[in-house]
């Protein structure tokens, strides 16, 4: 059966030993916890070796927030797969809106980087998510299958079966705006149902879908009340070890 996952997206924040710092405190208050969720965070390049020396990799796991769209060469200034995994990470979110918009990542660069991802060890967690004109004008349905379809179709069953999705409606990220645990669920039954369609009802109810937007310790029960919310991806409230934990807490 699937699992309940909690995964903290850090962005660009922290210093070094201020990330330190917080894998520190979460690890730490994970120890007095038997969390019913893996939990997850996902911090910038520069903090990872560092970041996974400090923490019970059997409590909490460790992920980036990119990776390159080449295996390796002559690429300046990119991170790949191989050496993301060569930290001890674990996981790699792909294809954020804020990757999408403003570093302009199409669906044939994140098929690309699921690839190098799987080819090394790594879990995608492979966002989609609507913008607000979108959510408007009734086609955020079309968009997020869309997406989906042009980013992870191309993948055999067995891969598919290792990637975790997050659904973030890009107009509940950052902004205090969460979706309601109904619009979450609406969306969430239908990214199921897509999967279904594709590669049947036993990998569908196998998938991960996290939800992602505003998630915080005041909405994350409700959120994760839902049948087909299996979690959160967690921007701000994850820079704070104690809101967090709420959020762990929830489930
Ligand atoms: P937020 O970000 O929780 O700060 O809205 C979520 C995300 O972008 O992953």
């Amino acid at each position: 059966m699937r699992k309940n996952i909690v995964a903290g997206n850090w962005k660009m924040n922290t210093t070094l030993p201020e990330g330190v710092k917080l894998a520190e405190e979460v690890n730490e208050a994970l120890k007095g916890v038997n969390a019913n969720c893996d939990v997850i965070i996902c911090t910038p390049f520069t903090h990872l070796a560092s970041v996974n020396a400090v923490i019970d990799p059997a409590k909490l796991g460790l992920g980036a927030e990119n990776c390159a769209d080449h295996a390796k060469g002559a690429y300046t200034g990119e991170v790949s797969a191989a050496m993301v995994a060569s930290t001890g990470a674990k996981y790699v979110i792909l294809g954020h809106s804020e990757r999408r918009q403003y570093y302009g990542e199409t669906s044939e660069t994140l098929r690309e980087k699921v690839a190098l991802a799987l080819e090394n060890g790594l879990t995608p967690i492979f966002c989609i998510g609507e913008v607000l004109e979108e959510r408007e004008n009734g086609t955020f349905n079309e968009v997020v299958k869309t997406q989906i379809e042009e980013g992870l179709f191309n993948l055999s069953a067995d891969d598919f079966g290792k990637i975790i999705l997050a659904y973030e409606p890009v107009w509940a990220i950052g902004t205090g705006k969460t979706a309601t645990a109904d619009q979450a669920e609406d969306m969430h039954a239908h990214i199921r149902a897509t999967i279904a369609a594709k590669y049947g009802n036993e990998v569908a109810d196998n998938t991960s879908i996290l939800y992602g937007g505003s998630c915080k310790p005041s909405n994350a029960a409700e959120l994760f009340a839902k049948p087909d919310v299996d979690g959160g991806l967690i921007g701000g409230a994850a820079l704070d070890a104690e809101s967090f934990m709420g959020i762990v807490k929830a489930f």
